[in-house]
């Protein structure tokens, strides 16, 4: 892809060493961009984007978003942020920071730049959703002291200061907000509910549903989600979104926990937890917003993903 200077677009993926910063940056180098990843390996990993290295195309730096970066590049996709409960309550603090002050930099080099940029926020800036499914429209219902607050209020913050950069100094921004999505290189021990239940049937341990197992999430499959963040990042400066990305169908834990039961073989059995606090009850998009302006939708079966991702999950750990 090339600019109207006539080389290829330069593009920064921040949080690129990271499950889905990985795919984005292999995905724009397919396209044929230039990608400057971003990272300070705090959940990302430098086997994620080995794979890339010997693309002359491809450029590491590794650096904390919290502090502000100067290079030259024509477009931004900001994905920089634990994602998981685990790793973003590890130190709360640094997540606020990575979210916010995260932000702020990443916007003001935009600014700087007059660089289209992308930010990945996340279906928990509806907090426990009083609405269902999700439509953009809504506000949401988060806990602002809570343990997820740091990650959750962090992010409706970051929402905030790309739509203040928009109106103020007229940024071209793009806001996605992703719901659960899955794939090869997630985290294995991030504790959230797809890599958790494929490492414990991999390894034959019983597989953990908190409470009754009837609560609903929606899962994506990674290709999908980025194919999303592409066709956005396209479309013209007046489509700022927000946008909800994520694959509609609806899954009680019970029933994942059956399907990776049998894609693995694994004749793990099932023990109960007492659920954590604020977790939501059900989360699934809306995505009629991008089925109408990115003729978008999710491609990938659940089963098929999943199998995708157990061939990785056995590959990478149990080789
Ligand atoms: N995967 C999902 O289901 C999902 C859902 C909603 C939102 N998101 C958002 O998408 C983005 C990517 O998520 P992911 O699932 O790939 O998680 P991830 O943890 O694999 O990726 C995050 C990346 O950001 C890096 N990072 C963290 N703090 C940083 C900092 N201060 N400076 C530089 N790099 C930093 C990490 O090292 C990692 O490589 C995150 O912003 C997340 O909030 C993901």
């Amino acid at each position: 892809m090339t600019t109207l200077r006539g080389y290829n677009k330069r593009i920064m993926v921040t949080g690129g060493a990271g499950f889905l910063g990985s795919h984005l940056c292999e995905r724009l180098l397919a396209r044929g961009c230039e990608v400057l990843c971003i990272d300070n390996y705090f959940t990302g990993s430098r086997e994620n984007i080995a794979h890339l290295l010997d693309d002359r195309r491809f450029e590491v730096i590794r650096h904390d978003v919290t502090f502000p970066l100067y290079v030259e590049v024509d477009e931004i996709y900001n994905l920089a942020c634990p994602a998981s409960p685990v790793h973003y309550q590890h130190d709360p603090v640094q997540t606020t920071k990575t979210s916010v002050h995260g932000a702020i930099n990443v916007l003001g080099l935009a600014k700087r730049l007059n660089a289209r940029i992308l930010q990945a926020s996340t279906s928990e800036v509806y907090g426990d959703p009083s609405v269902h499914p999700q439509p953009e429209e809504y506000w949401g219902n988060v806990n602002p002291i809570g343990p997820r607050a740091c990650y959750d209020e962090g992010k409706r913050c970051a929402e905030t200061l790309f739509f203040d950069y928009h109106r103020q100094h007229r940024l071209s921004i793009k806001v996605v907000r992703i719901f659960n999505t899955y794939g090869p290189r997630m985290h294995p021990n991030d504790g959230r509910v797809v890599s958790n239940f494929i490492m414990q049937a991999l390894r034959g341990e019983p597989i953990t549903i908190y409470g009754d197992g009837s609560q609903t999430r929606s899962f994506c499959y990674v290709d999908d989600l980025i194919e999303g963040f592409i066709r956005f990042m396209d479309t013209a400066p007046e489509h700022t979104g927000p946008l909800n990305l994520g694959n509609p169908g609806e899954f009680t834990m019970l029933e994942l926990a059956e399907k990776i039961l049998r894609l693995t073989g694994s004749s793990s059995t099932l023990v109960h937890r007492e659920l954590p606090q604020d977790d939501p009850k059900q989360r699934r998009p809306d995505i009629t917003r991008a089925k109408a302006l990115l003729d978008w939708e999710p491609r990938v079966p659940l089963d098929d993903g999943l199998e995708r991702t157990i061939a990785y999950f056995r590959k990478r750990f149990f080789a």
